[in-house]
């Protein structure tokens, strides 16, 4: 008999890969607050109400759980500090507070944005610095998380490439991918670093880390190397043949976004020592996450 898995905020864009993946591996039941329509045996649950928690932990009796659920949007964050803080730092408690009463094994993704940038090649055990809210409620979470449940896994995620299974979500590429369809500008910090990862591969990793027992405490997930968010954006316009001067580079902080690490790079030499999944560079990850994405304008034909 497969071990069933409760995954929290499986809607999301992250949640929607990670739920097929682990279907592999586990008897898997997706929750989230807004249930997708048409999707028989999903839970529905907010995270910030603790009988909403329990009621689900009743319903999938789950032996390991994943917390994805969360306002995601660092903006969003900024600008609704309460709403960050009652869904990713008491959300989060609550959760962790029902895996520690049941004995789940708790899966809590966290962030590179837990840093403030200046210096890149984080490691686990560096002490976190947000530069942001959103940063400040996953960090906060994230010991919460590692008090009441010490047999957790922490993994800190840099951007995530993909479009999501279910079609929502905070998914960058499909921000990109529709602006580059509606033939809008998209202005791309020149100095902003990460090491980005596809979202398959990231489901490959998340599911070498579940079925591994002895695995516990933070990991860092992320690109073997960096690349800055302009080149991404580029990246991303020329392998769908849109036009280049779509992506427009930003050289400096812009007012109304909340602030951003310079270089975030997660060192995942603590990920590859213990998982099997080839940590992939930059280049790879694209390929994989632009793999089967439809160009946002039609193609000029040469011979025309
Ligand atoms: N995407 C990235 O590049 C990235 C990078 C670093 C870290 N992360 C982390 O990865 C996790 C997943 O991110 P994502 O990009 O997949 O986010 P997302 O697409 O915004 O999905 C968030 C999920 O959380 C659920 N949710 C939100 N509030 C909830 C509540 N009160 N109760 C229950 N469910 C709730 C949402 O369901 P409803 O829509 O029904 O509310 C949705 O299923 C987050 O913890 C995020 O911090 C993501």
């Amino acid at each position: 008999m497969k071990p069933r898995l409760l995954i929290l905020g499986a809607s999301g864009f992250v949640g929607s890969h990670w739920a097929r993946a682990a279907a592999a591996q586990f008897e898997v039941f997706q929750a989230a607050r807004h249930v997708p329509g048409d999707s028989p045996g999903w839970l529905a649950v907010d995270i910030t109400d603790r009988a909403s928690v329990d009621a689900a932990f009743e319903a999938a009796r789950p032996d390991q759980v994943t917390l994805l659920a969360a306002i995601s949007d660092i903006d969003r964050c900024q600008r609704e500090p309460e709403l960050a803080e009652r869904i990713n730092v008491d959300g989060a408690r609550n959760v962790a507070k029902a895996c520690a009463r049941t004995g789940a094994r708790l899966l809590y993704t966290s962030t590179d944005a837990v840093f403030d940038g200046t210096r890149g090649y984080y490691r686990e055990d560096d002490t976190p610095t947000p530069p942001n809210f959103y940063g400040e409620t996953k960090a906060r979470a994230e010991r919460i998380v590692a008090e009441l449940c010490p047999d957790a896994l922490i993994v800190r995620l840099s951007l995530v490439l993909g479009t999501s299974v279910t079609g929502g979500g905070n998914s960058y590429l499909e921000k990109v991918m529709g602006n580059l369809r509606a033939g809008n500008e998209i202005i791309s910090p020149t100095y902003e670093y990460r090491n980005p990862l596809d979202a398959g591969t990231l489901a490959a990793i998340l599911l070498e880390l579940s079925s591994n027992r002895d695995a516990r405490g933070i990991f860092h997930a992320g690109a073997s190397d960096k690349i800055s968010r302009f080149d991404l954006a580029l990246a991303i316009a020329r392998h769908v043949g849109a036009e280049e001067r779509l992506i427009v580079p930003q050289t400096a902080p812009v007012p109304g976004r909340a602030p951003r690490g310079r270089d975030d790079f997660l060192a995942t030499d603590r990920l590859a020592a213990t998982c099997r999944t080839p940590i992939p560079a930059c280049r790879e990850v694209l390929q994989r996450a632009l793999s089967g994405v439809d160009p946002p304008v039609a193609r000029t034909d040469p011979a025309r």
